[in-house]
């Protein structure tokens, strides 16, 4: 029952779209919890939920989360889902050893329910990114298929090297996921090809594709899967799902 920590410090990468996506795929064959701390709940919203309480409630000590989750539409997906409240506990935690281990050890008791729990973390590098490190066997990167995508690849590894020394010697990176990829374009595939002779196979041989499906899905607070099935998008993340569980059978 692995925790896989959904990273990157630049918001609007595909991360939310990514956690939620991958969290519906594994749910058709697992039992997944998806947590959402980032303070924007997007990965809430995009489900379709209106919580009642949220992992600031766990964080904060004023639930167990095993009272925050909630049950998602579709079968086996669960949700710890975020509030507005979240904002608060970003600034209220530090980076204490106990401030950035809250999560980690609220998760101890929901652990064994789980084969799978995925973390949506926020776009900044604060006490809640901390949190999902702490938490984390196993971390995947989205990359936006962009000009600027390798140096911002270095200095995330850098970062990751830091928290593995410090505070997580188990942490893993998974692999690297290459997102909205406009194959029309060289600059997406020169950017795919870059990236995978820089790590290799460390990089999803999935690529996600931009795809406007994807894009309208988390208004209708729907999966890809339920809005539109088979879509490119659906088909990506479908492999995703798949090249997950492989590598982490191997890990
Ligand atoms: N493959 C994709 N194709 C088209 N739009 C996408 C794709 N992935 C994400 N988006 C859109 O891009 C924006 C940022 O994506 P999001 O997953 O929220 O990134 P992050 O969580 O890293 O900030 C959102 O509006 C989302 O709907
Ligand atoms: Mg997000």
């Amino acid at each position: 029952m692995p925790v896989i920590g959904v990273i990157n410090q630049k918001g609007g990468v595909g991360k939310t779209t990514t956690a939620i996506n991958l969290s519906a795929a594994l749910a058709c064959r697992h039992n997944v919890l998806l947590i959402d701390l980032d303070p924007q709940a997007n990965a809430t919203s995009g489900l379709g939920l209106l919580p009642s309480s949220s992992v600031y409630d766990v964080l904060s000590g004023r639930s167990a989360a095993r009272h925050a989750v909630m049950r998602a539409r579709q079968q086996n997906l669960s949700v710890l889902p975020a509030s507005a409240e979240l904002a608060g506990a970003a600034i209220e935690l530090d980076a204490s050893e106990e401030d950035v281990r809250l999560l980690a050890k609220a998760l101890t008791g929901v652990r064994p329910r789980y084969e799978f729990i995925v973390v949506d973390a926020p776009p900044s590098f604060g006490a809640l990114t901390l949190n999902a490190l702490a938490a984390a066997d196993q971390l995947i990167l989205p990359v936006q298929c962009e000009y600027y995508a390798l140096e911002g690849i270095a200095g995330m590894m850098d970062t990751i090297d830091r928290v593995r020394s410090a505070l997580n010697p188990s942490l893993n990176v998974l692999g690297l996921l290459l997102t909205m990829a406009d194959q029309r374009t060289n600059l997406s595939r020169q950017v795919e090809d870059n990236v995978r002779a820089h790590f290799g196979e460390l990089v999803f041989e999935v690529v996600v594709p931009r795809s406007v499906r994807l894009a309208e899905a988390p208004s209708h607070g729907m999966p890809i899967f339920e809005y539109a099935p088979g879509s490119a998008g659906a088909v990506a993340y479908e492999a995703l799902a798949r090249e997950v569980v492989q590598r982490v059978s191997e890990a």
